[in-house]
């Protein structure tokens, strides 16, 4: 572990630099991670990096950072990797091993940011070194929510959420005993179809689903964001962190992003946590984690940002949220089953294969047909991802047949 002056302070105080990994550093959070790394050079050492198959920055990233390991998912890049870092000492892996290789480098602390279940071994790999884990890949928690947080607590590693929502309620439950706490509420910006009427929604485009109004973000979770599936995501991610059951989460959508969400507690006190809309915040938060670290981001300004306006969910036009809910309340193999359904819905969706309300349909008629069975293993979850990609994939193809 790396050695502090001080716990309470950030990276200024450490005697010396915290080793880090960043799977998914190509991606929105992967380069936010390393902006930050940037500017504060002193303070960590990053051992290794991983992308999914741009291989052109991957390799220029892991010559600027002198990485120990790069490693591709797409093993058909392996070459073009290795010829783009020859002459360096860096060692390169391709294929889904050498996302685990990657993951299990001598790292303190690892940036789980691989988009999708893809990312789920890896990150179950950083978590059986014991070491802290800064988990924005929701899918993770998702797909195989009780396997991995028993993971968590059998190798002592420390999970820390990035997601936005997910870091506010870790900020304002610290310090807190679990028994206050009456409910969670995660807000949500809306997305970009918030006024959209129902009939309008049959014909947006893929550009205007991932044109989110608050966030620039992967162009996956940007659709989950539109359809609102990214809160049914995160409603079960918070289930599993906060051990708290699903008729206690509360959703709000809150259009600015400016509160990322709040804890009710039984005295009638809500506490929130609040900032721009910049996942450098939260990143920051677990870089620095238990201390704190400066941040380029402004505070929020909340005389000129002037008001703060709250909504409920409209369910009837958004009913992935609905669908995300009844698939925690089935549990076992259902939440797995409905985030399968949902990557290849969104993909297809991306893929003009399907209309926008054609992703949440999809992926409630996956869920619907599927026999739900127990989750035990990661072969569980391979049996239940695979079956659900199958039929969504049929789903898809048949939309695409009659179109
Ligand atoms: N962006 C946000 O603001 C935000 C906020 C909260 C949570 N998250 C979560 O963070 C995760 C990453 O989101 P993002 O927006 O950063 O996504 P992104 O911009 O699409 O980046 C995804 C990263 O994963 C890599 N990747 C893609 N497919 C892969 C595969 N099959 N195997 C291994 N690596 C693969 C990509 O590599 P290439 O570049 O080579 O494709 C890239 O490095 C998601 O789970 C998302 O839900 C994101």
């Amino acid at each position: 572990m790396t050695e502090l002056h001080d716990q309470d302070e950030g990276p200024a105080a450490w005697r010396e630099p915290r080793h880090i990994a960043v799977l998914g550093a190509t991606g929105s959070i992967g380069t936010s991670t390393l902006d930050l790394v940037r500017r504060h050079p002193e303070a960590f050492r990053v051992e290794s990096l991983t992308a999914g198959q741009n291989v052109d920055e991957l390799a220029a990233l892991a010559r600027e950072f002198q990485v120990r390991y790069a490693a591709v998912a797409d093993a058909g890049q392996y070459a073009a990797l290795r010829d783009a870092l020859a002459g360096t000492g860096i060692a390169v892996g391709a294929g889904e091993d050498a996302l685990v290789e990657a993951a299990e480098q001598p790292a303190d602390w690892v940036m789980a940011a691989i988009v999708g279940a893809a990312g789920l071994a890896p990150a179950l790999a950083a978590i059986r070194r014991g070491v802290t884990v800064a988990l924005a890949n929701k899918e993770t928690l998702v797909c195989a929510g009780e396997l991995v947080m028993a993971e968590v607590a059998r190798h002592g590693a420390t999970l820390l959420p990035v997601d936005s929502e997910h870091n506010a309620i870790f900020q304002v439950l610290d310090g807190e005993r679990r028994a206050d706490v009456s409910r969670l509420i995660l807000t949500a910006s809306g997305g970009p179809f918030r006024h959209t009427a129902r009939e309008v929604l049959d014909r947006v485009t893929p550009e205007q689903a991932v044109a989110h109004p608050n966030w620039s973000m992967g162009a996956k979770i940007s659709v989950d964001s539109a359809t609102m599936m990214n809160k049914g995501l995160e409603l079960i991610e918070a289930h599993h962190l906060f051990q708290m059951p699903e008729t206690r989460i509360d959703v709000l959508v809150h259009p600015q992003s400016i509160i990322h969400s709040m804890v009710a507690y039984r005295d009638g006190s809500t506490l929130a946590q609040l900032g721009l809309p910049d996942m450098r915040t939260p990143i920051a938060h677990t870089l620095a984690w238990p201390g704190r670290m400066t941040g380029p981001v402004a505070h929020a300004d909340l005389a000129s940002i002037g008001e703060l306006t709250f909504e409920a969910p409209d369910t009837e036009r958004f009913p992935a949220l609905d669908v995300a809910r009844e698939a925690l309340r089935r549990g076992g193999s259902a939440p797995t089953v409905l985030n399968a359904a949902n990557e290849v819905a969104v993909q297809a969706f991306l893929d003009g294969e399907i209309g926008f309300p054609g992703v949440p349909a999809s992926v409630k008629t996956v869920l619907d047909r599927h026999d739900i069975g127990p989750i035990t293993s990661l072969a569980d979850v391979a049996a239940a991802d695979d079956d659900a990609r199958a039929h969504a994939r049929s789903l898809a193809r048949r939309a695409r047949a009659s179109a």
